[in-house]
């Protein structure tokens, strides 16, 4: 496995790799490996020839004040799981390098950022779109995996590589969850022990409020209070948002007589959470 910590370097690597007839998957994260990562490059190894995962805590993506400089970086474990797991490259950029003095260009996606996570992380799809736009640039890979957990992302990222005609093909890996459902991320680990308990509420309700849609439940507000109510018998969940969304535009539906996502955000202690599920008759 290599590891290439320079811009330069990794963008003529892709370059002669693509030249050489190589295609390249690609796994965007900020390091903090987990099964979770570790499933998306499982998923990312077979579709091309090269795998490539980069590991950078983008700082654009992080609002003042947020967990930026805490945000948990142990990048010796990553590359070891990384090896371990057959990745070819891992691109680990310095900030300084793909951010140099003078940079000014940012990626809106202007209405899928809109609403759910964008009206409570002003700028974050942004600083989002822009990185995986740029590692795109650089990596040149063929099709990229990304986590169904941060759906509206996803969603973000298909927009923008619609848009912007980018010819990479762009795969969601279902959420990857602990024992007791909770979906996996770097920031359960802020969790205490009794908060992680609680944290377990929210895949629990997201079921609940799936089997009741199955069982014939079609208004969205109905599924949003069944989870709001389950979600205020414990005072030390603080809720951001639950919706129900079109599952391919994140527009807001009253009716979900079409594919749908139920997403929610919410605080337990200082930890920020999200989950969702779908809705698929
Ligand atoms: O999902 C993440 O880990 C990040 O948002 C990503 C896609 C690597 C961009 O920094």
């Amino acid at each position: 496995m290599k590891v290439i910590k320079s811009v330069s370097d990794m963008a003529v690597k892709a370059s002669r790799l693509v030249q050489g007839g190589k295609r390249i998957s690609f796994v965007p994260t900020m390091g903090n490996l987990h099964e979770g990562h570790l499933s998306l490059m499982r998923m990312a190894k077979p579709m091309a020839d090269i795998l490539v995962v980069s590991i950078f805590v983008n700082p654009l993506q992080f609002e003042p004040g947020s967990d930026f400089d805490t945000y948990p970086r142990t990048f010796q474990e990553d590359l070891k799981k990384c090896e371990d797991l057959g990745v070819d490259i891992v691109f680990a950029p310095m900030e300084s390098d793909l951010y140099p003095e003078g940079f000014q260009t940012m990626v809106e996606v202007s209405e899928v950022s809109k609403g759910l996570c964008g009206d409570f992380r002003p700028g974050h799809f942004k600083g989002v779109a822009t990185v995986v736009l740029k590692l795109f640039n650089i990596v040149k890979p063929r099709v990229a995996v990304f986590g169904e957990k941060d759906y509206q992302q996803l969603c973000v990222i298909r927009q923008m590589v619609k848009d912007l005609n980018l010819d990479i093909q762009i795969v969601g890996h279902p959420t990857v969850r602990e024992p007791d459902g909770l979906a996996m991320s770097s920031r359960n680990q802020y969790l205490s022990p009794e908060e992680r308990v609680r944290a377990a509420l929210l895949y629990k309700l997201l079921k609940e409020a799936q089997e009741r849609f199955e069982k014939g439940e079609r208004r969205a507000q109905a599924l949003i209070t069944h989870v709001q109510t389950g979600l205020a018998k414990d005072p030390k969940i603080a809720v951001e948002y639950v919706s129900i969304r079109e599952r391919d535009n994140l527009k807001t539906i009253d009716v979900v007589d079409k594919p749908a996502v139920m997403a929610l955000a919410v605080h337990i202690g200082k930890t920020r959470l999200i989950d969702n599920i779908f809705l698929t008759s």
